[in-house]
């Protein structure tokens, strides 16, 4: 079986961050999506993954390279505009050859335990399997019709009236068939040729396409809200580990990883958080859910529920800072300069929400 990651996204919601960084490469928990993607289809046996990218490729390529730091053959798919999945099925046509294959959005999150599912069709006689689940607002997803005995009727991509709150999850299992179903469908109302579409071509050519509920958590993370969603659930199944140095003035809690080379110096850490490698902490109060990268420095400040990308400084900010996610390269610190104002260079498309 080989592995398609699509990591052509703007990542336009998540401006501006996105401007400079390309939005797979975020982290989250201190890993970027993407490499978290990449380690679920090799935790699923497969050696061979294919990345199509768009605009942002030069930068995913140079992140992830060959692949081999983390087991697999990377190889590099361009699509020169993004025309839909069911498009970038059809320029990997080469890459995939006539295996069977596991597909993923690469800005999806998705809760651990699926491995099995993938290795399971990698032997099934199932010409496609898709993962479903329940979401509270259906009509913004591909969604599927099940019959009361589970077997699919319909798939509909962005349905105005939805007729179920089943959403097709980003990770999609198919044949070879799939090719014929991709040259058989025509663009639809927002000119992509779409994969919700290519499967339903299946359905109703007679192919056995198998939908598998998925009950525990996922995130399609679009905006910062969902990245610190995201954030939130991973850090929370993490195996903590402390590798850095935390002096005897601090306090820290069990579920917290500390990477090596990171400190923490009379400082307060609940978790769960991580602490990345070459971080300081330093006379401040990390709250849960926070993940703070490498090489980044807070002092005389507190923060929780938050993102902190790397090489930031975050100096006496004694009001809390919650629910926030700080790109890279950014300083917060308190101005001694009269008049005592907010000074503020702030990107294109900051949010800032003072107290
Ligand atoms: C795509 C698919 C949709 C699926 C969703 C999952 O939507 O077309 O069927 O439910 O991913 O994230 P898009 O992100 O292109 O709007």
């Amino acid at each position: 079986m080989k592995g398609l990651i699509l990591s052509g996204g703007k990542g336009t919601r998540l401006y501006p961050l996105t401007y400079t960084r390309a939005k797979q490469l975020i982290p989250v928990a201190n890993k970027p999506v993407l490499v978290r993607v990449i380690e679920a289809i090799r935790d699923a046996g497969i050696e061979d993954i294919g990345i199509v990218t768009g605009d942002t490729g030069p930068e995913i390529r140079e992140a992830l390279g060959n692949g081999e730091r983390w087991g697999v053959n990377l190889t590099y798919i361009p699509q020169d505009a993004p025309m839909g999945l069911a498009h970038a099925v059809k320029i990997s046509r080469d890459f995939l050859g006539n295996d069977r294959f596991v597909m993923f959005l690469g800005d999806n999150v998705i809760q651990g335990g699926i491995n099995d599912l993938i290795r399971q069709f990698g032997t099934s006689d199932w010409n496609s399997q898709i993962v479903l689940t329940e979401v509270e607002e259906p009509q913004h997803y591909g969604v599927a019709e099940l019959s009361p005995e589970g077997q699919i009727l319909r798939l509909v991509e962005k349905p105005r009236e939805p007729q179920s709150n089943l959403a097709l999850v980003g990770i999609y299992m198919f044949d070879h068939h799939i090719h014929e179903a991709c040259e058989a469908i025509k663009p639809s109302w927002r000119g992509e040729l779409e994969i919700t579409d290519a499967i339903q071509w299946l359905v109703e050519n007679g192919y056995a396409v198998h939908p598998y509920v998925h009950r525990g958590w996922w995130i399609d993370t679009g905006k910062p809200i969902d990245m610190l969603d995201a954030n939130d659930h991973v850090l929370e199944e993490l195996e903590h580990r402390v590798e850095g140095f935390i002096d005897r003035q601090s306090r820290v809690d069990k579920r917290v990883t500390v990477e090596s080379g990171a400190e923490v110096i009379n400082s307060v850490v609940r978790g769960p958080a991580i602490i990345g490698r070459g971080t300081r902490v330093v006379n401040s109060y990390i709250g849960p859910f926070t993940s703070i990268y490498h090489d980044v420095v807070i002092e005389d400040s507190e923060i929780e529920h938050s993102i902190v990308l790397e090489h930031s400084e975050i100096v006496g900010i004694p009001n809390r800072i919650a629910d926030s996610l700080i790109g890279r390269n950014v300083k917060l610190t308190r101005s001694p300069i009269k008049p005592s104002a907010h000074k503020l260079a702030l990107g294109d498309y900051s949010e800032v929400g003072l107290l």
